[in-house]
């Protein structure tokens, strides 16, 4: 059985075929980074429109590259929640078509769901009962997740998403879209230790983020070095660091990731301590931080916590982890074609 996989629930047109053994038979990632880098950050509908553009071209070339007819597909598996709504809209009418032109089962897929799965696809073995932590553009969210389709919900972000703290911060800098490569490379050459940036909830209880102060913080350190920098708040066209950096960037860079690390990393240990967990699956855009990494795994390694974190290709949106939705039909869990979309996340996810 082969499942056909769509993602197009941000700024990323993918498909994928996947088959019932996990194996991946093609996937392809039509990015839109460059219709969105003038504006520092994504315009829903300059998305939707180019998903629209872009969605039959992506699946006709993971057919091409599966070698599959379109008779070969037994299932077609979208991302309905939660990501921009007409984004969504784009990817569940196109698998709807499929599925109705084919008399073929509609399957659904929680994308944040499947940025957890991107580890259980990477490792080739059950990475399930686990703590899931996903750092992507939109969210920062922790899971308990006992099963491969039983997620609960512990705690998220009350303001900014990482990612989203990430590409601000990189606006303030002048460091061009997305932020989140552009402050690493930075950082790499500044002193995490030069400015000491608030770490929201890390000595409470709760399981929440927040990194709307450190935003803050960050603007108001800018403002009191009294350097200017070039382009600060303004989207950025340019692709490549500005050469050569200052050290005032490169240290604002280094100190706001560490910030970052401590919140994200902090967290996913309270969780595994406080549900006595024992395995954590990291996925999501921010997952690809060399440094978030790094602390992850010498914090896992501490604690003795096993650690799967999705390989950097399947960290950013992609179809491949649309994968769970074999799990889903194994377990029976396939949709009627009056499927909506939802654009916010689901507390009781599907
Ligand atoms: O998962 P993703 O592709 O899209 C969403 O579902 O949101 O994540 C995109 C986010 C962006 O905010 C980008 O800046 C961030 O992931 N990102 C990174 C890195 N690579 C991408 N953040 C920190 N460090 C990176 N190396
Ligand atoms: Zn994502």
């Amino acid at each position: 059985m082969n499942i056909l996989t769509l993602e197009t629930t941000c700024d990323e047109t993918a498909a994928a075929i996947v088959n019932d053994r996990l194996d991946v038979l093609a996937s392809v990632v039509a990015s839109q980074d460059q219709l969105h880098q003038r504006f520092g950050g994504v315009v829903p509908e300059i998305a939707s429109r180019a998903h629209l553009e872009r969605i039959l071209p992506v699946v006709d070339e993971t057919l091409r590259k599966a070698g599959l007819p379109l008779s070969e597909i037994g299932a077609v598996a979208v991302a309905n929640t939660p990501g921009l709504a007409g984004s969504l809209l784009v990817g569940l009418a196109a698998a709807k078509a499929l599925c109705v032109a084919r008399q073929i089962p509609l399957i659904a897929v929680n994308h944040l769901q499947a940025h957890i799965y991107a580890c259980r696809v990477a490792a080739q073995r059950d990475v399930f009962p686990c703590i899931g932590l996903i750092v992507s553009g939109g969210h920062s969210s922790l899971y308990r997740c006992r099963g491969p389709v039983d997620f609960e919900f512990l705690g998220g972000t009350i303001d900014d998403a990482a990612g989203e703290a990430f590409d601000k911060v990189a606006a303030m800098l002048g460091l061009p879209y997305p932020g989140g490569p552009s402050i690493s490379r930075a950082a790499e050459q500044g002193n995490p230790k030069a400015f000491a940036f608030p770490r929201a909830f890390l000595r409470e209880d709760r399981l929440d983020f927040s990194f709307s102060g450190l935003k803050t913080a960050v603007r108001y350190a800018i403002e009191k070095s009294g350097e200017k920098i070039a382009g600060s708040g303004k989207a950025q066209a340019q692709t490549s660091l500005p050469s050569p950096l200052s050290p005032l960037h490169c240290d604002l860079a280094a100190s706001f990731q560490e910030a970052v690390v401590d919140c994200l990393v902090g967290k996913a240990m309270a969780a595994l301590r406080q549900t006595g967990m024992k395995n954590l699956c990291v996925g999501g855009g921010v997952a690809a931080n060399a440094r978030l990494r790094e602390r992850l795994h010498e914090e896992s390694g501490r604690n003795g916590v096993e650690l799967q974190i999705a390989p950097t290709r399947l960290c950013t949106d992609n179809a491949v982890m649309g994968a769970i939705a074999v799990e889903r039909w194994k377990a029976g869990l396939t949709e009627d074609l009056d499927l909506d979309v939802y654009p916010g996340v689901l507390r009781k996810p599907h």
